[in-house]
């Protein structure tokens, strides 16, 4: 959520790294972008509402090549709105000392109003309705000489989360950058030194990056990085290797990275799985979890918490645990669960997903649960990230970095890490080996069972010909795949921006099925799976009150597809592997309806990914 660059160089141009790095961020945030530049002249701050190619054309025209070369160091920004409205005022960098501090922030001072009202009475006018405002001017009121000291002495005043970066035209050279709640990366390249959000806007300069922890704050000069405590005091990081190579984050030929994603499942999905199946004893290895099979075995209860996408996944975790492994699982969204003075403690296995392993929610459910004296662990796509280090166990997906803001193979990711992780607690429990073996041979197939549906790709975008002037729909599934339907309108609402919602498929008939008629189709999820029958009952009654119904059934259901308007088909699986085909399927779905309604896929309106606000 936001996303900042920080360059610093002895003979580079910061110019293009900002706005290269800021272009790979953009999907953090799109209200406005800004930089600031620094040279022996001052500073010069450059600011655009709209998305980064603005803010680019901006810097075409107000900036000429030949005059790029002395601005070796500088700062920027993609804002993802909180305080105030998406406006250049409200846009990053923010200035103070009369234009010779300027600051980027990502995160939320909480404590903002009673701050800029303490400044105010000193005489400080403020230029924008920002909470970051506020600390460019503490900066600035702290600044005796020693500018991290003063970045730090500021910090210590405020409540809040933060990731920033600061430079001063009092301070040439330097940039000070700290970290609380919002993640921030230093890449060491061999003669710059690159800053950002997260590491997709550093590897095309440097693969040796430092992952700040909260409370570090950091010296930067082209010479490298110093970095200290709040109080000052020297702390030692390690600089670490970052396997994403820069493919890894580029199109490839896709006209969007939703679409690449989608279709780097298999791929995806055979990394998630790698080295991880047991064949010879029918279970999961695993060992980040780091669990002896006797803390196992003393499990009574499973939380999974999670948000958005991550939390569907962790409900069709429910019927995986209960299932294999015989214990009770609560999917619980994260920020409900931390605020509900949640019941968990040393027998309770709290299990956090999160794709980005940054969701503010998620990462304080997971800080409740430790408090609390649960064992937690970590389900992150993203490796070094917050959750992860602070679950200090887990599984990584290994699916590679996700740019779309809808997710996707993070789903698919998650599902079979959730499903090796109830094979494995199974094993330790009363699944037997005959019931383990069967699981391994059935999810070893998994990548290949997701091509299969990407194959009907051309089909699928046929049948979203037919539904795509829908503005409502229902999506209904039963037991297993009540979280797909969900999934399924989730990820139709974010990037096509039809209204959709998600029910179990006998709920309908309890007050929803008012709304149907010829033009509020339905698309109901019929796999083959035990209550399919059930669903088709559903479907009947869908069918009675005029409503289209688009079926996702298993390949060959001549029986389903007789009561549908529509199918997609989708290869036969058991029963927990049914969500992963079927919601690759819905993907798709999603994907073909907004292209042909004309959306803007890859970053939908109002949406950032990685939500670090509570
Ligand atoms: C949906 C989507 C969001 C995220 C949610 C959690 O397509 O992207 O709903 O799933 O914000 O994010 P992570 O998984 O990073 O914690």
């Amino acid at each position: 959520m936001c996303g900042i660059v920080g360059f610093s160089s002895k003979t580079t141009s910061a110019v293009g790294p900002l706005v290269n790095g800021l272009s790979r961020l953009e999907y953090r945030g799109y209200d406005s972008a800004g930089v600031a530049l620094a040279s022996a002249e001052g500073l010069r701050i450059y600011k655009q509402t709209g998305k980064v190619a603005k803010l680019a054309q901006l810097l075409e025209r107000a900036l000429p090549e030949r005059e790029r070369a002395k601005y070796t160091l500088g700062i920027a920004h993609t804002r993802w709105a909180t305080h105030g409205l998406p406006t250049v005022a409200n846009a990053h960098p923010h200035v103070a000392d009369g234009g010779r501090l300027a600051l980027v922030h990502n995160g939320i001072i909480e404590n903002y109003a009673a701050l800029r009202a303490g400044l105010e009475k000193r005489g400080v006018k403020f230029l924008s309705q920002t909470d970051t405002e506020v600390l460019a001017h503490l900066v600035a009121a702290f600044d005796k000489g020693d500018f991290l000291a003063a970045v730090c002495d500021a910090l210590k005043r405020v409540e809040g989360t933060y990731g920033l970066a600061a430079i001063s035209a009092r301070h040439p050279g330097e940039m000070v950058v700290a970290r609380k709640g919002s993640p921030l990366v230093i890449g060491i390249g061999e003669k710059d030194v690159v800053v950002a959000s997260d590491v997709s806007a550093i590897v095309a300069y440097t693969r040796q990056v430092i992952y700040l922890k909260d409370g570090d704050v950091a010296m930067i000069t082209p010479d490298g990085v110093d970095i200290h405590s709040l109080d000052n005091a020297p702390v030692a990081r390690e600089v670490q290797e970052v396997d994403w190579d820069l493919g890894a984050i580029e199109k490839g030929g896709y006209e969007h990275f939703m679409i690449k994603e989608i279709f780097e499942q298999p791929e995806a999905l055979a990394n998630t799985l790698r080295g991880r199946l047991d064949a010879a004893n029918g279970t999961a290895l695993l060992s980040g979890l780091n669990l002896s099979p006797r803390e196992l075995a003393a499990v009574r209860r499973l939380v999974i918490v999670g948000c958005g996408t991550s939390l569907h996944a962790g409900m069709v975790g429910k019927y995986l645990f209960e299932s294999l492994a015989d214990v009770p699982v609560s999917p619980e969204q994260a920020a409900e669960f931390r605020y509900s003075n949640p019941i968990v403690g040393p027998d309770d296995w709290v299990i956090a997903l999160s794709q980005s392993g940054e969701t503010a929610d998620t990462l304080a459910a997971v800080r409740e649960s430790i408090r609390k004296g649960a064992l937690v662990s970590g389900l992150c796509n993203v490796v070094g990230s917050t959750i992860a280090r602070e679950a200090g166990r887990g599984v990584y997906l290994h699916a590679g970095p996700e740019i779309s803001v809808a997710s996707t193979k993070a789903f698919t990711a998650q599902v079979t890490a959730l499903l090796m992780t109830a094979l494995k607690l199974g094993r330790t429990r009363r699944l037997s080996r005959e019931a383990g073996d069967r699981l391994v041979s059935e999810i070893s197939r998994i990548p290949d069972l997701v091509g299969k549906v990407l194959e009907q790709n051309d089909a699928i975008a046929a049948v979203a010909q037919k539904y795509a002037q829908a503005n409502d729909l229902f999506f209904i599934g039963r037991g297993i795949l009540y979280p797909a339907a969900l999934e399924g309108a989730l990820k139709i609402k974010e990037v096509a921006y039809v209204h959709a919602e998600g029910y179990q498929a006998a709920e309908l008939k309890h007050g929803p099925i008012a709304l149907l008629s010829e033009k509020t189709p339905v698309v109901a999820l019929l796999a083959n799976i035990p209550g399919k029958e059930k669903t088709l009952g559903n479907v009947q009654e869908c069918r009675a009150r005029n409503a289209p119904v688009l079926g996702i059934v298993t390949a060959g259901d001549a029986s389903a597809k007789a009561v549908l308007s529509d199918a997609i088909e989708v290869p036969a699986t058991g029963v927990e592997l049914s969500p992963i085909v079927s919601v690759v399927a819905l993907q798709l779905f999603a994907y073909h309806v907004a292209r042909l309604r004309g959306c803007e896929i890859d970053q939908p309106r109002n949406l950032a990914k990685s939500v670090t606000v509570e």
